[in-house]
């Protein structure tokens, strides 16, 4: 049977207090619901209808690249309302997801083994048992544990609100059972809302089978409703990628301080150290080693190489057995061959460092290419940028940059040149000749020293 999924995403989260809507709060670097959103399209509907309302626009330019049917909402009028307005276009024969944006990670495979269940004309909740169920929707269980209906926390009674079993609020059901329910909901209850929940008693009603899943673990179906749970639902996914980073032998200095904001991919024998953090895509090759307070984000960094404190990394390829840092900064469009060695406070930034050349200290290196075996020493600038253009730089192999040069691109420092420490080089240097562009330095002997005018 066809899948349709319904995300609700209407509501402010008033308890953010934040001017962004909730459900665009960023739970490992990424929106809670573009996580929801991605989970869905794992599990290939035919359509993804999102049910948007406070800051519809926002909401709707955040999801905009994914393949979703966003509904407007005007007015939060309850769950049951919500799903109606997702309903709308829904086919007759689907059957139907409904989850929550501000749920952000809940597993695939269990809302497909839910929806596997839905096909066999069930409806099928998923329930929580919590030591501290309060402000949810209990399961009320007959004698024989079925599940009979759900009870907000406003309107259960003492008994039902010693129940611990919580309703997450994700279901999945056939459409066709969802149309016959909706018209029957009715606001009568503690906060005069439409609550989706009613349509368990129906089912039970109507004789329609209901079965129940449970997460492995509680969070990947907690909802967040302030910044402490966001927070703490953060630190419980980093403590699960640190887990399964180490799964995979890779030696983490402290489980608890490491952040993965996308995917990390480890080699063997892979070493990081605290306070790092990971962004987007990057691929740590075999005996990597990160040291302490690195960021490094979109890149690659292939076997054996070392990489000291506080470097930062962006869109950046890196080859074997580099030696970077401490405190290097390497921006996008840098790639470096095997040996290279980029050291303190050198920046690259669209710039190809050849094997085995080094850039140690205080450097600046943009639209770059640089050789192999090229030494380029302490303070050297390549000036890029004219203020309106950028020009490229060429440095050929073995070649030697003295200390404090400025290289005024675009220029080409042929193989084997040399250039004299503290030149300004602004024509060709060619291969294997020293060029010196400073000024002359004159002694004075028997120099007068000034005196202090009176
Ligand atoms: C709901 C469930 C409750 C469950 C709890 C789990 C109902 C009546 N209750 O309660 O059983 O234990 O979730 O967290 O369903 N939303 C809309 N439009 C609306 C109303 C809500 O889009 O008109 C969205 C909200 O933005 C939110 C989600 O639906 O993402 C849940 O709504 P909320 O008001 O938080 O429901 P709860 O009272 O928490
Ligand atoms: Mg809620």
């Amino acid at each position: 049977m066809a899948l349709e999924v319904i995300v609700l995403a209407a509501g402010q989260g008033t308890r953010m207090r934040s001017s962004l809507p909730k459900v665009l709060h960023k739970l490992a670097g990424k929106p809670m619901l573009l996580h929801v959103a991605e989970t869905a399209q794992q599990l290939q509907p035919a359509a993804t209808h999102i049910v948007v309302g406070h800051k519809s626009e926002v909401v709707q330019d955040a999801v905009a690249h994914l393949p979703v049917n966003c509904v407007y909402q005007a007015e939060q009028l309850g769950t049951g309302h919500a799903v109606g307005i997702g309903a709308r276009d829904v086919a007759e024969d689907a059957t139907i997801l409904m989850m929550y944006g501000d749920v952000p990670l809940m597993p695939a495979e269990l809302m497909q083994a839910m929806v596997d269940k839905a096909d066999q004309q069930q409806l099928v909740l998923l329930t929580v048992t919590l030591d501290n169920a309060h402000g949810y929707g209990r399961i009320v269980r007959n004698n024989q544990g079925n599940i009979e209906a759900i009870v907000e926390q406003k309107d259960a009674s003492i008994e039902q609100q010693a129940i611990q079993e919580i309703n997450t609020g994700i279901m999945a059901m056939p459409a066709k059972f969802l149309r016959a329910w909706l018209p029957r909901l009715q606001a009568n209850n503690a906060q005069n809302e439409l609550y989706i929940t009613d349509v368990v008693a129906m089912a039970v009603a109507d004789g329609i089978a209901i079965d129940f899943m449970q997460p492995e673990f509680a969070q990947q179906t907690q909802g967040v409703n302030d910044q402490l749970q966001l927070a703490e639902l953060e630190r419980w996914y980093q403590q699960q990628q640190a887990t399964s980073l180490m799964g995979q032998g890779a030696q983490i200095a402290d489980p608890s301080r490491i952040d993965v904001r996308g995917e990390l991919s480890v080699g063997s024998d892979v070493f990081i150290d605290v306070n790092c953090v990971f962004e987007g895509q990057v691929n740590l090759g075999d005996g990597v080693h990160i040291g302490p307070n690195c960021v490094v984000k979109d890149t690659s960094i292939a076997a054996g190489t070392m990489v000291k404190a506080n470097s930062v990394f962006e869109d950046a390829i890196v080859g074997e057995d580099c030696d970077i840092g401490p405190f290097a900064r390497l921006r996008p469009g840098t790639e470096l061959a095997a040996q290279a060695k980029v050291g303190n406070f050198v920046e690259t930034k669209k710039t190809y460092l050849g094997k085995g050349s080094k850039a140690n200290h205080f450097t600046y290196l943009g639209d770059t290419s640089v050789g192999e075996g090229v030494n380029i020493g302490a303070g050297t600038i390549t000036c890029n940028y004219d203020g309106v253009n950028k020009f490229r730089t060429q440095i050929d192999d073995g070649a030697f940059i003295g200390s404090n040069s400025s290289l005024v691109a675009p220029v080409v420092i042929g193989a084997g040149a040399t250039v004299g420490a503290g030149s300004t080089v602004t024509k060709e240097v060619p291969a294997d000749s020293l060029a010196i562009a400073r000024g002359k330095q004159r002694n004075m002997a028997g120099w007068p020293k000034p005196t202090k005018q009176k």
